[in-house]
């Protein structure tokens, strides 16, 4: 079975001793994750040491870089590299987020770039993608999801592609407690697979773990992950309530 993943993405949120906390309560509970689920928390980069030390001997638990430079070293002050991050024991780097492309200019060529940069170093890429508002008003999310995936994601080998996992994130689901449903996160996930498969073919596709961001909490994680191409989330908001997080967790298939 492919790998079903509760991600957290905390963004810019929590102070260090929040941070602590909000680990060391999620940790208290009992998860005998199977060999196919995975938790990962993709932390404010500051914290990831503090992380990676709380998490230590907690198998299929892993901490994750929110984004990273490009270039492996340089004169790129304040910037931080997928090397430095796997140097320090991040094994995950989520890649593409709407709001890095909304407000940090990223594009999918820029992210293509970080891409190589992250399977040089043999760590996963977390990807995101998913459409505005206006183009799921208009009924052209499909189109638009392809076009980021094959600029982003289609100069890959089928070695590479199978060690990069989606996250398909409407933005109009971000953050605005507005989820997609069940149905419509199955379809686009459906179609996000075909894609896969059209390119790399069947037995590739069916090996990408495709995870389902925006607006996901206890009260929906299970109707959404049940769908069979949705393969866990990547959860915003919720991921900083130790309850809401411990359900969605539990949640995964
Ligand atoms: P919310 O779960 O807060 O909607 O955020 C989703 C997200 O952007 C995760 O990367």
């Amino acid at each position: 079975m492919r790998k079903q993943i509760a991600a957290a993405n905390w963004k810019m949120n929590l102070k260090s001793t929040e941070a602590s906390t909000l680990l060391n309560e999620l940790l208290a509970a009992p998860y005998a994750l199977k060999s196919h689920q995975e938790v990962v928390f993709a932390v404010p980069a500051i914290y990831i040491p503090l992380a990676v030390s709380t998490l230590v001997g907690k198998a299929n638990f892993f901490v994750a870089a929110q984004n990273c430079h490009q270039k492996n070293s340089g004169a790129f002050t304040g910037e931080i590299s997928a090397p430095m991050y796997a140097s320090v024991g991040v094994k995950h780097i989520v890649l593409g987020h709407s709001e890095r492309r909304e407000y940090f200019g990223e594009s999918d060529a820029l992210l293509a770039e970080k891409l190589n940069a992250v399977l040089a170093i043999n760590s996963t890429p977390i990807f995101c993608c998913g459409e505005p508002l206006a183009i799921r008003e208009a009924g052209s999310q499909n189109e638009f999801v392809e076009a980021q995936l094959k600029n982003g994601l289609f100069h890959l080998s089928a070695e590479e592609i199978v060690k990069v996992v989606i996250a398909y994130e409407p933005i109009w689901a971000i953050g605005t407690g507005k989820t997609a449903s069940s149905d419509q996160a199955q379809e686009i996930h459906a179609y996000i697979r075909t894609c896969f498969a059209a390119k790399y073919g069947d037995a590739i596709a069916q090996e990408i773990s495709i995870l389902y961001g925006g607006s996901v909490k206890a009260a929906n994680a299970k109707e959404l992950f049940a769908q069979p191409d949705v393969d866990g989330g990547l959860v915003g908001g919720a991921s900083l309530i130790v309850s809401e997080f411990e359900a969605i967790i539990h949640a995964l298939k």
